[in-house]
């Protein structure tokens, strides 16, 4: 379990909802709006990097993300893979604490890079590139600096296990790329099991136990790159957001969650953890941010009770 550092609420981007999901509400409809603190402060420049996770359909040449508009273009909830907003639209719309303008260079399918792992064109790589080209220079559309900028990173790490360290290293090099340009809050999820999608379940069970390992050690390259990254540089802030555990969770018991089991389907986004056979539906994705915020209010619940402790009993 990774804890979110303070500059995530420093930098409005933190989830700041009231309640903890019960097993029978449907609580995407009692998300309370986040209170606004100084509405007069910058805005947050969260710059995104994935695949179909991530997707949203952005074009960095067209409508520029604004405080009318903060995902630029398309409208909020179109372009993804969930039937409505995925983590990025719920991270700059819903769970933000103060203005955050989404600039996600997310593109379906994308690996790290295609000269390791061949796929669909907008690899990681190439999103960089998209991002240096017309976002590196702090143009005045989008004025960001190393304090108010986070960069957030979510792949799922296609290819094969033997290829896991190269393609990790890669991705290091492209997050010291963003670093060299001035990045320093950087932001990585985690690989969900996506073994447990109806994707690899109807491939038998081999094929889930090989992929399921396949994960696991990409995570584990992923965590190691993190930590060697931070401890690296010295002055960069980094978070791991583990959504591997938090949708294991909801896979291991969706009836508590208001899904009739793990493996339906629905494209509504809502009745069903799947939205696709790959792809977990809108309701998934905001329940996968509900206990981002439990186990924060969690550590905060631990930390008063230690301080009380303290002062009282030492
Ligand atoms: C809000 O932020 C602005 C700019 O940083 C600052 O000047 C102002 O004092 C802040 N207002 C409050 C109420 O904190
Ligand atoms: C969160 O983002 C939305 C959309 O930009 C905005 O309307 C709202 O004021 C923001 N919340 C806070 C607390 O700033
Ligand atoms: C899962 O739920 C769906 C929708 O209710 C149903 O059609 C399907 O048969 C269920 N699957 C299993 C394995 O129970």
């Amino acid at each position: 379990m990774k804890l979110p550092p303070s500059w995530l609420l420093a930098s409005g981007i933190t989830f700041t909802m009231t309640a903890i999901p019960t097993a029978t509400a449907r609580p995407w409809t009692q998300v309370p709006r986040p209170r606004a603190e100084n509405t007069t402060t910058n805005p947050t420049y969260f710059f995104t990097f994935g695949d179909s996770y991530s997707q949203t359909g952005f074009s960095a040449s067209s409508t520029q993300p604004s405080a009318s508009s903060p995902m630029g273009n398309p409208d909020l909830g179109t372009g993804t893979t969930t039937n409505g907003p995925n983590w990025i639209g719920y991270l700059t719309t819903t769970e933000n604490a103060s203005l955050v303008l989404n600039y996600n260079f997310a593109a379906g399918g994308a690996t790290i890079d295609n000269a390791l792992v061949p796929a669909y064109p907008g690899d990681l790589a190439s999103q960089f590139r998209l991002f240096e080209d017309v976002y590196a220079e702090k143009p005045e559309t989008a004025p960001w600096d190393a304090k108010d900028a986070v960069f957030g990173y979510y792949l799922r790490g296609w290819g094969v296990a033997t290829y896991t360290l190269k393609l990790i290293s890669r991705l290091e090099s492209l997050v010291e790329e963003v670093y060299k340009n001035g990045g320093r809050k950087f932001l990585f999820l985690n690989v969900p099991p996506t073994s447990r999608s109806p994707f690899f379940l109807d491939q038998g069970e081999e094929v889930v136990k090989q992929h399921a390992e396949y994960l696991a050690v990409f995570n584990r390259n992923l965590e190691e790159m993190v930590e060697k990254f931070n401890k690296e540089k010295g002055d960069v802030t980094t978070v791991l957001y583990d959504s591997w555990s938090f949708m294991t969770k909801i896979l291991d018991d969706p009836t508590a969650y208001g899904f009739p089991n793990a493996t339906c389907i629905d494209d509504d986004g809502t009745s069903c953890i799947w939205w696709n056979n790959y792809h977990p539906g809108m309701n998934t994705i905001l329940f996968v941010g509900y206990y981002y915020y439990y186990y924060y209010y969690y550590y905060y619940y631990y930390y008063y009770y230690y301080y009380y402790y303290y002062y009282y009993y030492v």
